[in-house]
């Protein structure tokens, strides 16, 4: 059975920079990668309703449509686990716990017990956390690109955000990276953690 290896982290945080580092970093290696939301045909589907700035739905509908979408990604993961030796995911679990459960103030609770549905308490083997500030996160993605309908929710959501990220930072299952350095010093962190987690 292979391992699977979420890297998490604020908006921001450069885990697309990260995942793109590591696609080169492992280009021999057998890994999968995915990204949430989206990694499969019904998911990519839901990730273009998500994003869409025209989109108005409740918190509830987008907390059950973020499982919806996750629900998919476990289907997919049950069967690739038996096929790589690592499937790395951008996004998983905790950002619904931290952007729908705190961000949207659903709670923590409920949002684990409707994923829980999805995922039959399957967890990921490691969380990787880019951790920055709410404020440094938003600026840096405001000179990348126009922001879509989640990214425009404003300091305080993504404060909540962050605050909730932060909770994590000493769990299990958990390791945290400091993204505010360089983007190489941030990659070469990451690979050292999964190379150790993988014994590579
Ligand atoms: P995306 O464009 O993929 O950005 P990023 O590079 O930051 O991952 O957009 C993903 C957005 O979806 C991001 O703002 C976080 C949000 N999101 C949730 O709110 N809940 C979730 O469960 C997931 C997976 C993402």
């Amino acid at each position: 059975m292979g391992k699977f290896i979420v890297i998490e982290g604020p908006d921001g945080t450069g885990k697309s920079t990260v995942i793109e580092g590591l696609k080169r970093a492992y280009k021999d290696k057998n890994i999968k990668y995915f990204r949430e939301p989206g990694g499969s045909q019904v998911g990519e589907k839901i990730r273009t309703i998500l994003l869409n700035k025209d989109t108005q739905i409740s918190s509830a509908t987008e907390a059950l449509l973020f499982a919806a979408m996750r629900s998919e990604n476990y289907e997919m993961l049950k069967k690739d686990l038996k096929e790589y030796d690592l499937i790395i995911a951008d996004r998983f679990l905790m950002s619904s716990i931290c952007y729908q459960g705190a961000g949207l103030g659903l709670g923590v609770k409920d949002v684990e017990m409707v994923n829980d549905f999805a995922l039959k308490g399957f967890r990921p083997d490691l969380n990787i956390l880019l951790m920055l500030n709410a404020d440094q996160g938003i600026d840096r993605k405001i000179q990348e690109r126009e922001l879509d309908r989640l990214e425009l929710r404003g300091l305080d959501f993504h404060e909540r955000v962050v605050s909730e990220y932060q909770k994590f930072t000493n769990s299990q299952g958990v390791k945290v990276v400091d993204a505010s350095r360089s983007k190489e010093e941030v990659l070469s962190d990451v690979v050292e953690i999964i190379n150790g987690e993988m014994g590579w």
